[in-house]
């Protein structure tokens, strides 16, 4: 008897609930980042506060594994996917739905996704939160760190393309998501499309205020 979290829809729980809580996690990081937009004291503020918070601390590892779960199943069910090609194994929603470009390539825009994570972590996580963790020397002024990566074009130029790739995915996700769980009437498919493209396109363009404000000098270029 097949296992309830390695069977078709099994696959597809696991994805979508480790996905709405990376998006809740991507609510919270967008939020943080916004108040860069407000100045160097209060960005400040909130990264120390990130770095040695108790809860926070404890959340960090319980967001690396659920950045793994989603990564892993996402090979595992892309896989059983490829295997079944033709087959129709496994299908949800309606043929226009299943064809928009985002969904056929959610595998791949998740690995862009993740590819640019790795560049990310290394360029503020760990000079930042990281060195709390090993007992090493933290950033005191992450402000100047993020304000110093994004006043170069070819930073920012990576960084847009990443937020591109991560609102595609996001798109599709978030009402994949949903629906997985169940929002799949009629009425709701077309609601939570709109929900999705709202929820994705805020995060995509939050995540852009930020190196975009740099590039363009607007934090005056202290
Ligand atoms: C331009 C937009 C972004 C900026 C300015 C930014 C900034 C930062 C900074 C400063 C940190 C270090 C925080 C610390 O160590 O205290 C961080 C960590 C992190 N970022 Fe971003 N980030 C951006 C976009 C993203 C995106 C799009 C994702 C996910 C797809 C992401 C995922 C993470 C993760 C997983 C961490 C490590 C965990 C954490 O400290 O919260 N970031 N980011």
């Amino acid at each position: 008897m097949e296992h309830i979290f390695s069977s078709s829809i099994g696959k597809k729980l696991v994805m979508s609930l480790s996905g709405m809580f990376l998006m809740i996690f991507l609510i919270i990081h967008a939020g943080a980042n916004a108040l860069a937009l407000f100045g160097r004291e209060m960005y400040n503020e909130v990264c120390h506060f990130m770095d040695t918070n108790p809860v926070i601390q404890v959340m960090v590892p319980v967001l690396a594994l659920g950045f793994v779960i989603h990564i892993l199943y996402a090979v595992w069910l892309t896989w059983s996917n490829l295997k079944a090609r033709g087959v129709q194994a496994y299908a949800v929603g309606t043929k226009t739905q299943a064809s928009s470009w985002a969904a056929r390539n959610m595998f791949v825009l998740g690995l862009i996704v993740v590819g640019f994570l790795a560049l990310h972590l290394y360029h503020f996580w760990a000079k930042m939160q990281l060195q709390h963790f090993i007992g090493g020397h933290a950033s005191d002024d992450p402000y100047s760190l993020v304000a110093a990566l994004f006043r170069q074009p070819l930073y920012v130029a990576i960084y847009l393309i990443w937020i591109g790739a991560l609102w595609l995915h996001l798109r599709h996700g978030f009402w994949s998501a949903l629906q997985t769980i169940g929002l799949n009437n009629s009425k709701w498919l077309a609601r939570l499309q709109t929900i999705a493209m709202i929820y994705a396109s805020v995060i995509a363009l939050v995540f852009a205020a930020v190196p975009l404000f740099f590039l363009l000098g607007l934090d005056g270029g202290n």
